[in-house]
């Protein structure tokens, strides 16, 4: 197949974005297929037009990818493309319109408020402060209410830290999402759907060297463990895939995500987040959970590509 990648792109995961496109490529080219990596620039859709791919892979991460713009314009071009629509994208790029929806829909997920810089402003640091503790309490987590690659998140142990945490998460974001934090087993499962429905792969397990997953304990090997499948009871882990499986099927997505869950002591299954076009470097989940099914990772790209057309 003639495989268009797109890679880079202009939000803050741009090195993770071209990592994962180059994984990928070679993944496919391994198999014979022609693969060309494109950046997301103003040449795009001319240069589209002349390649005439049979299928685009979009490994955009975070903004004009996950956010579902630049999705909805290749709809436009009518190539096949891997991946979510672009409203579908639009709705899980939200975390707080994901949470609700998966909240909506009966599944657990921690208790939380947003708020936009506006209203941090107006109210100011101490107000927010107070009544977000008491609602909440502590600890927190405090996130950019779009992005990825943990940029931009807290931990919040201490009240006092909050307002810092807040302006952090306001740098990649113009809303703050600030989240109970759960305490448990973090698990990032993979769902494929090649044509038959989705399916969760293995979980694999994020055991963080220092405890907090953040973006050097991502991309740098050792800094995180990684168990997969996870240490969880099988039970546990069949409920995790459910879950994964249920929000993937909820939120419109197609080829490929991955939910991101804690399970805590009592196997209750949180939700945080969903990736719909998630990361594929060598430390990313998804090949170490398509690893763990016992797969070869360019065979696993290819039935997705090709369950795209
Ligand atoms: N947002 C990063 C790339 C991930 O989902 O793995
Ligand atoms: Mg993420």
């Amino acid at each position: 197949l003639n495989i268009v990648i797109l890679a880079g792109g202009i939000s803050h995961e741009r090195d993770v974005s071209l990592r994962s496109g180059r994984r990928a490529a070679d993944a496919l080219a391994g198999l014979g297929h022609r693969v060309t990596i494109l950046d997301a620039d103003a040449a795009l859709l001319p240069t589209l037009a002349s390649l005439k791919p049979d299928v685009i892979w979009p490994v955009l991460h975070g903004a004009i990818g996950e956010d579902g713009a630049l999705l909805s314009l290749l709809g436009t071009t009518g190539i096949p493309t891997v991946g979510p629509l672009g409203p579908a994208a639009a709705l899980a790029w939200s975390k707080p319109t994901a949470k609700e929806l998966v909240a909506r829909a009966g599944m657990a997920t921690p208790r939380s408020v947003s708020l936009s810089r506006e209203t941090f402003r107006d109210l100011g640091a101490n107000n927010v402060l107070s009544s977000v503790i008491h609602s909440l309490g502590t600890p927190l987590v405090v996130k950019p209410a779009n992005g990825g690659s943990a940029q931009g998140v807290s931990i919040v142990t201490q009240a006092e830290d909050l307002p810092r945490a807040m302006v952090d998460a306001y740098t990649y974001s113009d809303v703050a999402l600030i989240e109970q934090q759960i305490t448990g087993t973090e698990l990032g499962v993979t769902v494929i759907n090649t044509g038959e429905g989705p399916v969760a792969l293995p979980a694999v397990e994020i055991v963080p060297r220092d405890g907090v997953y953040s973006f050097e304990a991502r991309y740098n090997a050792g800094e995180t463990l990684f168990y997969a499948p996870a240490r969880v009871e099988s039970s546990l882990a069949d409920h995790a895939a459910e879950v994964a499986v249920a929000i993937h099927d909820l939120l419109g997505l197609r080829q490929l995500s991955r939910v991101d869950l804690i399970v805590d002591a009592e196997g209750t299954v949180w939700f945080l987040e969903v990736n719909t076009l998630p990361g594929l470097t060598e430390t990313s989940l998804v090949p170490q959970a398509i690893v763990a099914a016992g797969e070869n990772l360019g065979q696993v790209y290819d039935s997705i590509v090709r369950a795209a057309q």
